[in-house]
C-alpha cells in the first residue's frame, strides 16, 4: 500500500532507532533529562524564541498556548478551518474557557482587515476581550498552504495594536520554512508563541514543542504538569527529535518536490487538482468534479493500492508526501490513481 493519507504515518528510520537506543536520559520532570534539555534549547534557538517546552503532542502545545494567552470568557480569533477550531474537540472552550470566533480565510490565511474587525469589538469593560489570534502555518485543511512573511507581519501588527496575543500553530512550520526558503526563526520569531510538531514531516514517533518568551514558558511548564504532559525518561523520544533536526528538516524539500510531481501527474491525467495550491507536501483532489462519491473513490483507490484520506468538508481528498515514500511510490501513485479514476470516468 502506498500510504499517502498523512505525514503522521511514518515509522522511525533505522538511523532514528539507533539514536533512540543510544539516548542519554534522566528524569524530565526534574529537569534532568539531557536529551530533552538539549532539544528544548535547540528548538527555541531554531524558532527565534527564548525558551521551548517539550510536549507529547501538538494539540497539547496549542491548548497550553491558548491558556497562556486568554482567561475564561476571552475570545480566540482563528481561521474557521484551523486545527484549533475543528480538530481539538472544543479544547479552547474546555481548557481555556475561550469563545472561538472563526473567520473565513483564503488559503487558510486571514487579512489584516478581518483581524482588525474581529479584534476591535472591545469598546467597554463589559465587552468580551479578544485575547489571542491563532495563525496556522502551514494550514492543514487549506492543503499545506504557507503564510508569506509579509502577510504574517501585517496581521501581527494589527493584533499587537489591539493588544491581542499571537500564537502560531506551526505543526508544519518546518515545511513552511523550507517552502519559503527561509530559516525557521524567520517565521517563529514573528509571533508571541509557536507550536512545532516533531511527528509529522520530521518523522518522529511522537512529540511537539511550544516556544515563546521565557516568562510565558515558565507558566507553560506548570501547564505541562497540569495537562499530564510532564514525563520521565522522555529523552528516548527527544533523541529521535534531535536526530530529525539534523537529518529530516532540509529533506522536506524532497517531499515538496514529490507532492508537485504527484499533482502535475494527476493534473495531466485530467484529475481535478489545483496546481497553484500545491505549496508544500499536500495535494488535494476536488471530488465534486468527479462522477464518483468520495467514499467510493477512496475505497476503489485503496483496493488498487493507494491510500488517500478525506479532508475537511464533503468534497476534497488529500495526498500527503512524507519520509516513508520514495520516487517509485510517487510514480506508482500517479499511475494507479490516474488509471482508476480515468477507468471509472470511461465506464
Ligand atoms: C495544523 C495542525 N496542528 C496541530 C495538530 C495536532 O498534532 P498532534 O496530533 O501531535 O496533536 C495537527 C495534526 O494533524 C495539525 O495538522
Amino acid at each position: 500500500m502506498i500510504d499517502l493519507r498523512s505525514d503522521t504515518v511514518t515509522r522511525p528510520t533505522p538511523g532514528m532507532r539507533a539514536a533512540i537506543a543510544a539516548a542519554e536520559v534522566g528524569d524530565e520532570q526534574m529537569g534532568e533529562d539531557p536529551s530533552v534539555n538539549e532539544l528544548q534549547e535547540r528548538v527555541a534557538a531554531l524558532l527565534g524564541q527564548e525558551r521551548a517546552i517539550f510536549l507529547p503532542t501538538a494539540t497539547m502545545a496549542n491548548q497550553i498556548a491558548l491558556k497562556l494567552h486568554g482567561r475564561p470568557g476571552d475570545v480566540l480569533i482563528a481561521e474557521e478551518h484551523s486545527h484549533v477550531v475543528i480538530y481539538e474537540f472544543g479544547g479552547a472552550a474546555v481548557h481555556a474557557g475561550l469563545l472561538t470566533v472563526g473567520l473565513s480565510g483564503s488559503g487558510g490565511r486571514l487579512t489584516p482587515e478581518q483581524v482588525r474587525a474581529a479584534a476591535s469589538t472591545v469598546e467597554d469593560i463589559v465587552d468580551q476581550r479578544p485575547a489571542v489570534l491563532v495563525l496556522e502555518n502551514t494550514h492543514n485543511v487549506a492543503g499545506g498552504r504557507v503564510w508569506p512573511l509579509a502577510e504574517i507581519d501585517d496581521v501581527v501588527a494589527v493584533a499587537r495594536a489591539a493588544r491581542v496575543g499571537v500564537h502560531m500553530d506551526g505543526a508544519r512550520l518546518f515545511n513552511a520554512a523550507v517552502g519559503l526558503g527561509v530559516p525557521p526563526a524567520e517565521i517563529g520569531s514573528r509571533v508571541d508563541t509557536v507550536t512545532v510538531c516533531l511527528s509529522k514531516g520530521l518523522g518522529c514517533p511522537l512529540g511537539a514543542c511550544l516556544a515563546g518568551p521565557a516568562e510565558l514558558m515558565e507558566v507553560a511548564w506548570r501547564e505541562k504538569f497540569l495537562f499530564g504532559g510532564a514525563m520521565r525518561q522522555a529523552g528516548i523520544v527527544a533523541a529521535a527529535a534531535l536526530y530529525a533536526l539534523d537529518n529530516h528538516v532540509e529533506r522536506l524539500a524532497v517531499d515538496h518536490e514529490r507532492a508537485r510531481r504527484l499533482a502535475e501527474g494527476w493534473h495531466a491525467a485530467g484529475i481535478p487538482v489545483e496546481l497553484d495550491r500545491v505549496e508544500t507536501n499536500f495535494v488535494q483532489i476536488d471530488t465534486s468534479r468527479l462522477d464518483m462519491p468520495r467514499a467510493e473513490m477512496l475505497s476503489a483507490l485503496r483496493a488498487a493500492g493507494v491510500a488517500l484520506s478525506p479532508t475537511f468538508g464533503p468534497t476534497h481528498v488529500r495526498a500527503v508526501t512524507h519520509l516513508d515514500l520514495d520516487d517509485a511510490d510517487i510514480d506508482r501513485a500517479i499511475e494507479i490513481v490516474s488509471e482508476t479514476l480515468v477507468r471509472h470516468a470511461a465506464a
